[in-house]
């Protein structure tokens, strides 16, 4: 079974990566260092995947499970006191461990109460979305949403292991697919041109969900985001290459009501604007910008924002993005396919005018 490992000294961990990897008896059981655990999901994941994973856990002697309402929407502090309700009232200490089964609202909210849940516990990622396997697992960033952003409030804090079964993608919806699929290109775009001309090639085998090279281009995104977490965990600065195109991506989120547009349907417009404005500054060339925007809607995702979002929308809501710093924004643009800045020395003009002719 491929193994990754994200190194970060002592809280270094694994990603393990294979088809059917739940249905292995010993999955769980290096991971889990006491004999309590919860494990969290939601009511769409739990018919599908939570009877697989509690028979993994068997050897668990107080083993209890929370099912969540589903959605975006739910991403946030109420619902995440279920959670904390939960350990409370079924008396888990300070050495539980938490299990994440679902995408990347679970990862997110269970990585965020087991960093807060006594101040800390341990906790597992068990990603069942394509999102959630090459992106938001890996690497630490837990939290929730507040009514003005975009995961506004939460934490650091890293996962013990990432279990990865790719069989379980089998039953996610298309336009969940698609979405994952523009975290899928970003990492091409912003690190890997090899990677990006192999995605070109094999996007329609891909979209069909060829397991064989759907598994490859997973274990490529996470050992790309291995390798940039891992040399600056805490988004000091090189880390940020990764929020390519969520600047607008989350303006578009938000500004939609939280789930009206997916998460990945909003980076993909978004990365498309980020190209957008590359090419605008002269770092990308006609035929690189005609490429990458090709790549982002062979993946059925937009290319453009809602068609209702004016300019000053973008711009109220991108002031608030975590990557203001000092009063100014950062973007991250490319300089050629597979090559990522993180800058807040782009011409605000260029900018101003790509948000003006929305309003026209
Ligand atoms: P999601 O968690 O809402 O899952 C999408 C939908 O798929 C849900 O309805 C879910 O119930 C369903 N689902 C999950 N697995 C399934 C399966 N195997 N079969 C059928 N249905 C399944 O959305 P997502 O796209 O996984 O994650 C988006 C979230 O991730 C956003 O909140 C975003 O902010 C966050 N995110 C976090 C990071 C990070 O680094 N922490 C990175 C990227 C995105
Ligand atoms: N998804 C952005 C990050 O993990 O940094």
């Amino acid at each position: 079974m491929p193994c990754l490992t994200v190194q970060l000294e002592d809280r270094s961990y694994p990603i393990e990566v294979g088809s059917a990897i739940l249905e292995t008896t010993n999955i769980f059981a290096e991971h889990i260092r006491a004999s309590s655990a919860l494990v969290v999901t939601n009511s769409t994941v739990a018919p599908l995947y939570l009877k697989r994973v509690n028979d993994r856990l068997q050897h668990i002697s107080k083993l209890d499970h929370l099912i969540l309402p589903d959605g975006e929407c739910y991403k946030n502090l109420e619902i995440l006191n279920l959670i904390f309700d939960k350990l409370l009232a079924d008396r888990h200490g300070r050495d539980t461990t938490l299990i994440a089964l679902g995408g990347g609202v679970i990862g997110d909210m269970v990585g965020f109460a087991a960093a807060s849940y006594q101040r800390g516990v341990d906790f597992i990622q068990v990603p069942t979305t394509l999102l959630s396997q090459v992106d938001s697992s890996v690497g630490g960033k837990t939290g929730v949403n507040h009514p003005m952003g975009k995961n506004m409030i939460g934490a650091f804090y890293q996962p013990k292991a990432v279990i990865i079964d790719t069989q379980v993608l089998s039953t996610l919806p298309d336009r969940e697919f698609a979405a994952g699929m523009a975290e899928v290109i970003k990492y091409g775009m912003i690190y890997d041109r090899v990677f990006f001309d192999w995605l070109e090639e094999h996007m329609a085998e891909i979209m069909a969900r060829n397991e064989h090279l759907l598994t490859k281009a997973i274990l490529r995104c996470c050992a790309i985001k291995a390798e940039v977490v891992a040399a600056d965990e805490l988004e000091n600065n090189s880390r940020a290459i990764l929020n390519f195109g969520h600047t607008y991506g989350h303006a578009i989120e938000v500004a939609q009501g939280y789930g009206n547009w997916l998460h990945g349907e909003a980076v993909g417009a978004g990365m498309a604007m980020a190209c957008q404005l590359s090419y605008d500054h002269g770092w990308l060339s006609q035929m690189e910008l005609t490429r990458a925007l090709r790549l982002i809607a062979s993946a059925n995702l937009p290319v453009a924002p809602p068609s209702g979002m004016r300019g000053e929308d973008f711009m109220r809501y991108m002031a608030l993005d975590k990557k203001v710093s000092a009063g100014k924004l950062n973007l991250i643009l490319l300089k050629g396919l597979g090559a990522a800045i993180v800058t807040a020395n782009f011409e605000q003009h260029l900018l101003l005018s790509q948000l003006n002719q929305l309003n026209t």
